[in-house]
């Protein structure tokens, strides 16, 4: 599986904001959302454009937009925080939306909400979640997408631990990863150390 760490530094900075205990919901929220900004432009790095012609106020030039727009897929809750950054760069992308609630024992991702395309064949897919720990919420995630006909899908994560790469590389689900950083280890709760602790809590409050 290709493995994209954005090693930028000014990704680094808003990652050190959301790893500080110290930061509140709103600050998270807005490092969050910065640093999405700057995973998704790295994501969006070798997409096929179309050309069209666009008229100056001077002269006449090749213009380009893209030619086909990924579907974005936000994995609810944490990755809300990251579906309208996503969606001002790629202003003609439509939305899907998976909502999952990882069992805090288990650890398996339990479904409770989802709303995506009948087909995605020839369409390719972001998945938007800033957290790869297990790896059990994205690939149950890719898996939804790929039954229903995807074969070229980005995870967009802030953060993921060498488990979640292991088992997306073990599931052989037709993935790329795109991250800003790839942590130590998971520790006995699931959490990725050192990691930022939870997304979802640390942006809307714990539940
Ligand atoms: C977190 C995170 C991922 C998942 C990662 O969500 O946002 O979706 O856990 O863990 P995994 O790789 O081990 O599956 P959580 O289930 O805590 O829900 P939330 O987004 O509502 O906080």
């Amino acid at each position: 599986m290709d493995v994209l760490v954005v090693d930028h530094p000014l990704a680094r900075a808003r990652l050190t904001t959301m790893r500080d205990a110290r930061t509140d919901n709103a600050a998270f929220r807005a490092a969050l959302h910065e640093l999405t900004v700057m995973l998704v432009y790295e994501a969006t790095r070798d997409l096929p454009v179309a050309e069209e012609r666009v008229h100056t106020p001077v002269a006449r030039t090749a213009g380009y937009r893209l030619a086909n727009p990924p579907l974005l897929v936000p994995v609810l809750r944490a990755g809300l925080g990251m579906a309208d950054q996503a969606h001002k760069l790629i202003p003609d992308a439509q939305m899907g939306f998976v909502g999952l609630a990882r069992d805090e024992e288990t650890l398996q991702p339990t479904p409770y909400m989802e709303s995506l395309p009948e087909t995605l064949a020839g369409r390719p897919v972001f998945v938007l979640d800033p957290m790869l720990a297990t790896g059990g919420s994205m690939a149950y995630t890719i898996r939804l997408l790929t039954d229903r006909g995807a074969t070229d899908v980005t995870a967009v994560c802030a953060l993921a631990a060498p488990e979640g790469i292991k088992h997306l590389e073990d599931s052989g689900l037709p993935v790329r990863l795109i991250t800003a950083s790839v942590d130590e280890r998971l520790n006995d709760s699931g959490f990725i150390v050192p990691g930022l602790g939870d997304a979802g809590d640390r942006q809307y409050g714990a539940v």
